[in-house]
């Protein structure tokens, strides 16, 4: 095969992943009989025939966590990882497409991937899909890490590789070191394409509930909920880019705040209260100091706990022009918060969290933002189950 026909299987196979993967997270978050996930499968599946064009077979094989397609590696990202993580729970090694192959055989294998069975071999296999052997790699996924898998779309599904380059940079930023903002914003354009295809599930995506790392999981929330406001507000490129930047680091000045303080699941002290209103500041100058981090974040860490009609901290005088990125933060901050299950207190219902937002909207938040932000989030409710 020639470099330009190799190239366009390359490119086909890519399409294949990322519809087939999008059409197994809708299944995940809906069910299978969804007609997003039709719709999807419908969209794989041409793309699947694109890559095969003449060839008779082609088969996509899980080589530790690498998806590769008739010896190829397929380059890496959110879709792949997920498609990876989808085999790897099934304990499927490869899956081999042959000619002939039809849009329900791709249906009927969403259903197998997204079934609760974990016993590959009692998978339905197709006339045009087969499925390789088990893996039995030393990794093997415990039963306790498959709690909770193929009903609620996690962190972890999206991309096990991106957690790690968070929780690096978390942990460079603790020490107070510089980090690469390079795997972040591949993160960020990870989710900006998730978004962009389906801009309603982003409150579902946002359902990240994890206690012992709160602040992790807010700061990708509140990426998640920046990019989805700004997405519908049709803003692109450089600037959605770094308005889901300006999230995913707006408190990384709570990495220098006492965990105790900030875990302690009873009222804050004055002293304690005055500690925590630092973080803002704290973030602010740390973030200030590395390489390539966008303005935008560095303002974003300081302004996002000031009010918009004064008020608030850090302390700015009146005439403080605030960004309108700490305002579209601030929103999706307040939100998730409400929405978040936390140790000591229960997560809002989407009916009181919207009640307290319309009621801080024009004081502590920007009122024609936090009107959109509640028409988004109507929407988004409609489409499917709130979490
Ligand atoms: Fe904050
Ligand atoms: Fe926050």
């Amino acid at each position: 095969m020639n470099s330009s026909a190799s190239q366009q299987k390359l490119s086909g196979c890519a399409e294949f992943v990322r519809y087939f993967a999008m059409a197994l997270a809708n299944g995940a978050l809906y069910s299978n009989l969804h007609p997003q996930v039709s719709r999807l499968a419908g969209k794989a599946f041409e793309a699947l025939i694109q890559a095969m064009e003449k060839a008779t077979k082609i088969s996509f094989m899980l080589i530790d966590d690498q998806m590769v397609v008739d010896n190829q590696p397929l380059p890496k990202g959110v879709y792949s990882e997920r498609l990876t993580g989808a085999f790897r729970d099934k304990r499927i090694e490869s899956v081999e497409f042959s000619e002939g192959i039809t849009e329900s055989d791709l249906l009927q294998l969403i259903g197998n991937l997204l079934s609760p069975e974990t016993d590959y071999q009692k998978l339905a296999p197709s006339e045009h899909v087969r499925f390789g052997k088990i893996a039995l790699s030393a990794t093997e996924p415990s039963g306790d890490s498959q709690e909770g898998k193929g009903n609620t779309l996690t962190l972890e599904d999206l991309s096990a590789a991106e957690i790690r380059i968070l929780a690096e940079i978390y942990e460079r930023a603790k020490k107070r070191q510089n980090f690469s903002i390079k795997g972040l914003s591949e993160m960020v354009s990870g989710l900006i394409g998730i978004l962009r295809e389906d801009i309603n599930s982003f409150l579902l995506l946002s359902a990240l509930q994890k206690k012992d790392r709160y602040t992790f999981t807010h700061s990708t929330n509140v990426c998640i909920l920046n990019l989805a406001q700004a997405i519908s507000l049709r803003i692109q490129g450089r600037l959605l880019h770094d308005i889901g930047i300006a999230g995913m680091l707006h408190d990384i000045g709570k990495l220098f705040i006492p965990e105790e303080i900030l875990c302690k699941p009873a009222r804050l002290d004055e002293e304690e209260t005055a500690l925590i209103r630092q973080h803002p500041v704290k973030g602010a100058e740390y973030l200030y100091a590395i390489p390539n981090i966008p303005p935008l974040a560095v303002t974003t860490a300081y302004e996002h706990h000031i009010d918009f009609a004064g008020g608030g901290y850090p302390r700015v005088s009146a005439d403080w022009p605030l960004n309108l990125c700490s305002y579209i933060t601030s929103i999706s901050d307040v939100f998730d918060a409400l929405r978040t299950r936390r140790s000591y207190q229960a997560p809002t219902e989407l009916p009181e969290c919207k009640k307290i937002l319309q009621k801080i909207s024009g004081t502590k938040l920007h009122p024609a933002l936090t009107r959109h932000f509640l028409t988004l989030a109507d929407s988004a409710a409609l489409k499917g189950p709130f979490p």
